[in-house]
């Protein structure tokens, strides 16, 4: 379990003060995963350090399974960092390495016995689905295999916690859905607690069982998936379930109003659309829509245009009668969807952050 309490942390530049984390909380339960997304400069970079004791936090509190990280004494933090395993963008082999002696070289640093280090080097690899790799060198293996190598090196000190920054950010989408999928099976297996760092609404939807969404230093939005995903107006659920931009219909609904609906859990099963055009006895035309299983429930994001003259009121009412999220989409709603993250696309919600 890593519990982080009010952390701060600020830089000195030369008379400025550069304040990179502002009071940032979070807490990760043990054998699951959570998401920090955020725009460059949000201050991911700054938390990793202060997670990891390669930077000391200005105040606040570290807790990872107990142990206050920022109690721990100089000479304890070798120790100390040896319980949380790091997954970097781009994995970080060395080069005159083979993929065992990358594993092996944590183990090395602790002089571990030689027949040790042969037994679980080869218990790793087969974890992560590279046996017989065992000899092959950084330059012969995928970005995939990289990033497994880099995974098995980080497991080799039996961590608690695994901490991933951007760990798919430099790989294509079918390789990150296998790596993301590994990294879930081993926080299933091996109890972890997963921190992940990205830009990536993907990994966020795939993996994450809860999100932080952090800007300027500061946690804005955070919750259970699912949570913050029935938000209707919340950035994290714009960017988990974005609607492309569109044009209200010229044609028979013409001028009419156009409402948003967010229908999650029972309702998002039900055929509310028709029971509304049958209950009002109006037409309507579904503008833009998106559809997704988020925290193991199923959610459904629309934008609908009812006929010119139906009481969007009453419709409105109707719907959050039955305890579906509604809205009057307003013009900002209509025009900058576009900004809005896809499935692959980087991570584009406005959260007032210097890009
Ligand atoms: N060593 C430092 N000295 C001064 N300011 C710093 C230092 N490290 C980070 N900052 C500042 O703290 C803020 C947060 O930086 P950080 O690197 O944590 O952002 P980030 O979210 O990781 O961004 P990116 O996505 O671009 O990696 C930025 O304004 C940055 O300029
Ligand atoms: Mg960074």
């Amino acid at each position: 379990m890593i519990t982080v309490t009010d952390l701060r942390k600020v830089y000195r530049q030369g008379k400025k003060e550069v304040v990179a984390l502002d009071g940032v909380s979070l807490s990760v339960p043990k054998g699951s995963i959570h998401g920090i997304i955020g725009h460059s400069g949000a201050g991911k970079s700054t938390l990793v350090r202060c997670l990891t004791l390669l930077d000391r936090p200005t105040s606040g509190s570290v807790n990872i399974d107990g142990t206050e990280l920022s109690s721990v004494r100089d000479s304890e933090i070798r120790a100390a960092r040896r319980r949380i395993g790091m997954v970097f963008q781009h994995a970080n082999l060395m080069d005159s390495r083979t993929a065992a002696g990358n594993v092996a070289h944590p183990l090395e640093l602790v002089k571990t016995p030689k027949d040790t280090v042969r037994t679980k080097v080869a218990e790793l690899l087969k974890l992560v689905g590279l046996e017989g790799f065992e000899n092959a060198y950084p330059s012969q293996l995928s970005g995939g295999q990289r990033q497994r190598v880099g995974i098995a090196r980080a497991l080799a000190s039996d961590p608690d916690v695994l901490l991933c920054d951007e760990p798919t950010s430099a790989l294509d989408p079918a390789t990150t859905d296998e790596i993301l999928d590994l990294i879930q099976d081993l926080t299933r297996r091996l109890q972890l607690t997963v921190l992940i760092i990205t830009h990536e609404m993907h990994v966020v939807k795939r993996v994450c069982g809860s999100v932080s969404l952090l800007a300027k230093g500061r946690v804005v939005e955070a919750g259970e998936l699912a949570d913050v995903a029935a938000e209707l107006d919340s950035k994290l659920a714009r960017a988990l379930l974005p609607l492309p931009a569109s044009e209200p219909i010229k044609g028979a609904l013409q001028a009419g109003p156009v409402l948003e609906i967010l229908f999650s859990g029972e309702s998002a099963k039900e055929p509310v659309l028709t029971s509304v055009a049958r209950h009002f006895d109006i037409d309507l035309n579904v503008l833009a829509g998106s559809v997704e299983t988020l925290g193991g429930q199923q959610f459904g994001h629309l934008r609908v245009q009812l006929a010119d003259h139906a009481d969007y009121d009453a419709v409105l009412g109707y719907l959050r009668d039955r305890g579906i999220s509604a809205k009057l989409a307003d013009a900002a709603d209509r025009s900058d969807e576009s900004d809005f993250a896809s499935d692959t696309a980087d991570f584009a919600v406005e959260t007032g952050d210097s890009k």
